[in-house]
This record gives structure tokens, sequence and C-alpha cells, in this order.
């Protein structure tokens, strides 16, 4: 090559970067997962629920349907304690099965498990999670898809929920009351750090990624299934 050859162009960076970027491991799992989350934030029964459209009946449809996710969650949650990578993502105060049974409670009445079922989304869902009891890289994609939501996006749900449906003193958006944690910015951050300090392997980074976008996709399935019922 002569001295005076231009520099070549430097490769666009791809969405998962090369394991040797520095790009921090959160926001190459961000990056990577960034259009997943559109299509779950976009979709049409999401929207509903943010311009307040949604009815009562349809907003209680998915607090059901996130019953059944989060109590195959957590449970999955508990046999992984003591997973040195799961392990230090697992936090009592973000446990939602109690505030999702309150929030039930309130919607339906005493009798609430009776007239509550997992749709064949959420049953799909569900077998997932529950085979990441063996995988621990993939427990924590699903873990970060919903509880990472939950402490951002959760927080504008919470507010429209509680003007569209009349629910005062938190009554029916529980699940949305992270009060415990103290600041959420700061979790959020600290939520990063941790997915930062994940001793990974290249495979088991790429792993991770790939099930954070099934777990958006599944998640996404079931608003689909919810829409169709209740948009
Ligand atoms: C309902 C409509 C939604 C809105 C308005 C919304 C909004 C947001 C916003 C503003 C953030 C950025 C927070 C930050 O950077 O600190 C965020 C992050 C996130 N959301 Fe959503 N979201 C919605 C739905 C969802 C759904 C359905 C899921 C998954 C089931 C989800 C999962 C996530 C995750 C995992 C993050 C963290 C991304 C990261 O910082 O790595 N969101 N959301």
């Amino acid at each position: 090559m002569s001295a005076t050859a231009p520099a070549p162009m430097p490769a666009p960076t791809p969405a998962t970067a090369e394991p040797d970027s520095p790009r921090s491991f959160s926001e190459r799992l961000k990056a990577a997962t960034w259009s997943d989350h559109a299509s779950a934030e976009h979709h049409g029964f999401t929207k509903a629920l943010l311009d307040g459209d949604l009815s009562l009946d349809g907003y209680t449809a998915m607090v059901a349907q996130h019953y059944f996710a989060y109590v195959a969650l957590e449970e999955v949650g508990r046999a992984l304690a003591d997973d040195p990578i799961a392990g230090r993502f697992l936090d009592p105060e973000l446990q939602r099965v109690p505030s999702l049974e309150a929030d039930l409670r309130h919607l339906l009445g005493a009798d609430w498990a009776d007239h509550v079922a997992p749709g064949r989304a959420t049953r799909t869902y569900v077998a997932r999670i529950e085979q990441m009891a063996d995988h621990p890289e993939g427990f924590v994609a699903h873990h970060y898809t919903r509880y990472m939501g939950d402490v951002s996006g959760g927080q504008f749900i919470r507010r429209i929920a509680a003007r569209a449906y009349d629910l005062a003193d938190g009554a029916g958006t529980a699940f949305y009351d992270f009060g415990s944690l103290g600041s959420l910015p700061r979790f959020r951050a600290g939520y990063r750090e941790r997915l930062d300090g994940l001793p990974l392997t290249e495979e088991a980074a790429a792993y991770l990624v790939r099930e954070t976008r099934l777990a958006y996709q599944l998640n996404t399935e079931v608003l689909a299934e919810l829409g169709r019922h209740h948009a």
C-alpha cells in the first residue's frame, strides 16, 4: 500500500457489538433489543392502554396474565437463588406476585382465583420461563425484560391506569409500585452495573441477548392475545 493511500473506512458497528468493543454489556443488550422493545411498546393493546382507551376488563385481563408469568419467573428465581449468575439479580423488593394478588383481589374480588386463567400465549411464555431453571443467563434475560420494563415504562402505565380506572391509593396498581426500592433511576443504574459485572463468555453473552429478544417477542404475543379480546 502506498503511503498516500486513503485509510480504509471504519466498519460500521453492528447492533450486537463485538466482544472487544468498549461498549458495556448493558448498552449492547439494550441496543440489540430496542427494536423488539418498540414492537411491545407500540402494540395496539399497549397503545390503547397508554391512551387511556382500554376498558377496565382489558386492564384486569392484563394483570391476570402478568400474574401467571410472574409466578413462573419468581419460582424459577427461587430455584436459582444460589446460582452465581442469576442469584445476583434476585431482590426481595422486586417480588411482584404478592402485589399482583392484591391487585386481582381489588379488581375481581376475594374469589379472583376462580376467574383467571392463562391464555395460550401466556402458557407458551410460562413454559419458556420454566425452561430457564437450567439456563441462568436465560433467566437473567427474562428477569431483565420484565423488571427493568416495570421500573421504566411501567411507571407511565401506573399513572395512566390510576387515572383511567379511578384507582385511588394504589389499589389495583400495586404491581407498579416499587416504592420500597427507593430511587428508580438509581436502581436502574445499579441493575446495569450488575449486567456489566456478569462474568460472561461471548457465547453466554450472545445467548442472553438472543433470549431477551425472545422474551420481548413472547411478551408481544401475550399483548396480541389480549388485544384480540380487549382492544
Ligand atoms: C407500555 C409501553 C411502554 C413504554 C411507554 C416504555 C417505556 C420505556 C422507557 C422510557 C424506557 C427507558 C428507561 C431508561 O432508559 O432508563 C424503557 C425501558 C425498558 N423497557 Fe419499556 N416501555 C413500554 C413497554 C415495555 C414492555 C411491554 C416491555 C417488556 C415486556 C418493556 C421492557 C423494557 C426494558 C427491559 C427496559 C430497559 C432497557 C434498558 O435500559 O436496558 N417495556 N421503557
